[in-house]
């Protein structure tokens, strides 16, 4: 099964999960660069106006994968904004595709996460995986705000019973559900 993982990253935690996924699976990995170098301000910009910032062209014949996987940071409840660029520019091609997220988590997030992409595509993801640093960490690691993860967080993650799904689908051709 021919299988593409296309990620954002801002402070790298979501790159480490992508090749650290692409080993796994040994899917093919692309990443949405920008033009304009990113900092702290335009990512507030974003947020604040719901912004699509534009991203580097990226050639892909999305339509040659079975399987398209989606991995970027959440930003104040919202999926990275350059991500969400490039959905909304290839929603056309995203037949079966799923979302994961490296994140620090917030209740109620899966579901808003769910709501924007079906927005987006115009149809749901096959699967939605958040992987939360808040469940990992401890509170005082929490407080000191972005959390750089650990070759040993991303060990623990991949316990997660969700990603574990997902990888035992890619072991064994099961069908995800
Ligand atoms: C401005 C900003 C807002 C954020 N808002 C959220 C949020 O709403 N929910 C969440 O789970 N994580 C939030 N995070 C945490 C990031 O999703 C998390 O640190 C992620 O692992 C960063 O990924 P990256 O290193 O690939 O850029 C936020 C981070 C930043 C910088």
């Amino acid at each position: 099964m021919k299988t593409c993982i296309i990620y954002f990253t801002f402070s790298g935690n979501n790159e480490m999960l992508a090749k650290d996924l692409v080993e796994d699976i040994g899917a093919d990995l692309f990443q949405i660069l920008e033009p304009k170098k990113r900092g702290m301000f335009r990512i507030m910009l974003d947020m604040l106006f719901n912004r699509f910032p534009k991203i580097n062209d990226l050639t892909i014949d999305l339509e040659g994968y079975a399987h398209i996987f989606l991995i970027a940071p959440i930003w104040n409840y919202q999926i990275a904004h350059p991500m969400k660029t490039f959905i909304r520019n290839n929603k056309q091609h995203l037949k079966n595709y799923s979302f994961i997220t490296l994140c620090s988590g917030r209740d109620t997030q899966k579901e808003k996460i769910a709501d924007q992409l079906e927005k987006l595509v115009n149809h749901k993801p096959k699967v939605i995986i958040e992987l939360e640093t808040r469940m990992i960490i401890t509170p005082e690691q929490e407080s000191k705000g972005a959390y750089k993860v650990t070759s040993e967080d991303l060990r623990k993650f991949k316990q997660e019973e969700g990603y574990q799904m997902l990888l035992n689908h890619y072991l064994t051709e099961e069908e995800l559900s």
